[in-house]
């Protein structure tokens, strides 16, 4: 059977940024006043003492929650749409660790402070199957890639897995004016998708990245 993994196409590039606002309502999302209490809970969090770590999408969250454990003295932002995967993950969180559920574009296009990020970790993005949806919703795009990138220090990194071989070649392209840096470290817990891939003996491609130096 043909592996659909191996098909994958990126979408056209987005014709505005007003497509990419966000799953959850984007700008107008963060205006409504319960929406507003969780931006200046992210405000005050980020703005806190030490480093700050982003993991996108981190689902159940074995591997962000093993993170916050392991380096208490930074901040790990975890940002995920799925309600009950932040409700859980949000249970257990030390001080450190904030999940937030949140469209990961639209808080680094709108509130991400610039400058800021240390780190930020991208395992096993959505590639979308659905045409139309690869098309809306891809995580990893020219704009959201610039976002990140204005939210880093210098000398910050953005750490990318995935196991379908094309979407890494997009995500290299993307990635292509910056500069191939060192895996950040992780402990020993995986994430849900990292473990399918060892039991499934699949390939994973990962991929770090820096700003280059000015
Ligand atoms: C394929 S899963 C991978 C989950 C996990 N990182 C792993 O390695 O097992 C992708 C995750 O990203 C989340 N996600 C998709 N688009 C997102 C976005 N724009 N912002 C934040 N999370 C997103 C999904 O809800 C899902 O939990």
């Amino acid at each position: 059977m043909p592996d659909r993994r191996e098909s994958w196409t990126a979408p056209p590039p987005e014709p505005s940024r007003e497509g990419v606002r966000g799953a959850l309502g984007g700008s107008r999302l963060f205006e409504q006043p319960r929406q507003r209490a969780e931006v200046e809970r992210f405000e005050a969090f980020i703005a806190g003492p030490g480093p700050v770590a982003v993991e996108i999408g981190f689902d159940f969250g074995h591997r962000l929650l093993d993170h916050a454990q392991r380096w208490p003295t930074w901040r790990w932002l975890g940002l995920e749409v799925r309600k009950a995967r932040v409700d859980d993950l949000a249970e257990k969180a030390p001080p450190n660790l904030l999940p937030w559920r949140a469209d990961a574009r639209t808080v680094f296009a709108m509130l991400m402070p610039a400058g800021r990020v240390e780190r930020i970790d991208v395992l096993f993005p959505t590639p979308w199957w659905d045409e139309g949806k690869r098309a809306r919703r891809l995580l990893l795009t020219a704009d959201s890639v610039a976002d990140l990138g204005r939210s880093l220090r210098p000398g910050g990194v953005v750490h990318v897995a995935t196991d379908v071989g094309p979407y890494f070649e997009h995500v290299q392209e993307l990635f292509a004016g910056w500069q191939p840096a060192d895996h950040p470290p992780s402990g020993e817990a995986r994430s849900r998708r990292e473990r399918v891939c060892a039991r499934d003996e699949l390939p994973v491609w990962r991929g770090t990245w820096r700003l280059r130096d000015p």
